[in-house]
């Protein structure tokens, strides 16, 4: 992937930052409090809704103000040690502010999920009171019951969505620096499918661009859909799978028109596509099985429960790969596969009753039930088996004709994780966004 405009032209500076002038007024005299020994909060929250310039204010106010900013995203729970350490580390000051100051920005805190991360909220609300350090929160919900103690302890900034004059100078900036061709007329559409969020646009912009090397109105017309607009399941699992922000991996749950049940069956049929760790492919059934339990207790006592099975299957999945902590992770490019293995493998009799027999031994083994077994299991034996069919063979006791199912099963995950050439990915990509459209007309 390149270089994705939206980072690429990220405002540098306060003044660079279109609107929300209030909200520059509000960050500047607080971070000037701090810099005078005498802070009117200790922590500001800032919120609003996606692609306003939440997390760009807070890095340019760092940048402007010259201050080391340490960031982390507040919703991933595994850095909940790290907010703890945090607290320690910041409570100290070892030069006096000014000097060397830092500035502490926990992004995205609304996605901490209140029950499963107990403790996160504690962890913050801990570190804002021993600080010796300005901290920005972010969010775009703020209003749930468990921030509160956040809101409480924060002063509260909001940003509001961004106008159609202030996106549209962001987008013809771009445009001159990028030396493209855009038509009025197809800015202002994009504009229109993107509601307030900039980031949407650019990205928006950045998909004609592209792939055409100008912006009409006619491509933009062909191309940019509407920002709530329903993603189809190879949509709905890339951007769970490349997503780098909790906000992406859970609306990709939330946004796609295919039912959970079924998005759980193409997550599953994909995660080792998509995975090539065998710790993160790991992680990811764990998540998905969690994800499946709440699925069926929300269908018993509640759909409130859904919740928490959007959070496992995006995020949840999404995070379960460690490589994307690493600053230069690229996902992977890789063409997604129908959940049809079990249509193929269930067309004789002596299949499904060696499928059967093969789901029984292996469910045995992993303590699940058959179904268990199917639907959160088998990917991950069918790449175990190819390391270790010696041994499995003899510890299964595994028949010709369960031997026989394996190979099915593998050959049709075979050949499918290449990456493959520029050409040929353009050409699927656009095919599937071209059936994808003709079928939304029709
Ligand atoms: N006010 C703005 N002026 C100029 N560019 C902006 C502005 N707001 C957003 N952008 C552009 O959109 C991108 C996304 O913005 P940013 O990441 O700051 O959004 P955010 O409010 O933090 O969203 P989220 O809630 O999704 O995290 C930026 O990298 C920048 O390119
Ligand atoms: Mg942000």
């Amino acid at each position: 992937m390149p270089l994705q405009w939206f980072l690429k032209y990220r405002p540098k500076s306060l003044n660079e930052v279109e609107n929300e002038d209030e909200a520059k007024k509000e960050l500047t005299e607080w971070i000037e409090s701090w810099l005078k020994g005498n802070p009117s909060y200790k922590a500001v929250l800032l919120y609003g809704p996606p692609g306003v310039g939440k997390t760009t204010l807070a890095e340019a106010l760092a940048r402007d103000y010259k201050l080391e900013l340490f960031e982390m995203n507040a919703s991933d729970s595994r850095n909940l040690n790290d907010i703890r350490s945090m607290a320690e580390r910041a409570s100290v000051t070892g030069t006096l502010f000014g000097i060397k100051g830092k500035l502490i920005l926990l992004d995205e805190v609304d996605g901490l999920n209140a029950r499963a991360d107990a403790g996160a909220i504690d962890a913050i609300i801990e570190l804002i009171n021993k600080t010796k350090y300005p901290i920005i929160l972010t969010a775009n919900d703020p209003w749930d019951p468990s921030l509160r103690p956040l809101r409480n302890a924060a002063k509260m900034i909001e940003l509001k969505r961004l106008t159609k004059y202030p996106l549209k100078r962001i987008l013809k900036k771009i445009c001159e620096a990028e030396k493209i061709v855009c038509e009025d007329e197809a800015l202002d559409f994009i504009i229109d499918q993107s509601e307030g969020d900039a980031r949407y646009a650019i990205n928006m912009l950045q998909g004609v661009a592209e792939g055409y090397g100008r912006v009409t109105i006619d491509m933009a017309k062909n191309l940019v859909r509407k920002k709530d607009r329903e993603l189809d399941p190879f949509e709905a699992l890339r951007s769970v799978f490349w997503a780098k922000y909790y906000w992406q991996a859970k609306s990709a749950v939330t946004d796609t028109q295919i039912d959970y049940e079924l998005l759980l069956r193409w997550l599953d049929e994909n995660i080792p596509l998509q995975y090539t760790d065998m710790e993160d492919v790991w992680r990811a059934y764990d998540a998905l099985s969690r994800a499946s339990i709440f699925l069926n207790r929300a269908k018993l006592v509640g759909w409130d429960l859904l919740s928490y099975t959007f959070d496992l299957m995006g995020p949840g999945v999404a995070f379960a790969s460690f490589e994307k902590k690493k600053p230069t992770y690229k996902a992977k490019w890789v063409k997604y596969q129908f959940p049809q293995y079990i249509q193929q493998l269930a067309k004789t009799k002596e299949t499904r009753d060696a499928l059967d027999s093969l789901l029984r031994k292996i469910g045995v083994i992993i303590h699940a039930s058959k179904d268990k077994t199917l639907n959160d299991f088998l990917p991950l034996f069918v790449i175990y088996y190819k390391k270790f069919h010696d041994k499995l063979d003899k510890e299964l006791e595994l028949t010709e004709k369960e031997k026989d199912v394996i190979k099915m099963l593998s050959s049709l995950y075979e050949g499918i994780t290449e990456q493959p050439k520029e050409e040929e990915r353009k050409e699927t990509t656009e095919r599937k966004r071209s059936t994808y459209y003709r079928r939304k007309k029709s």
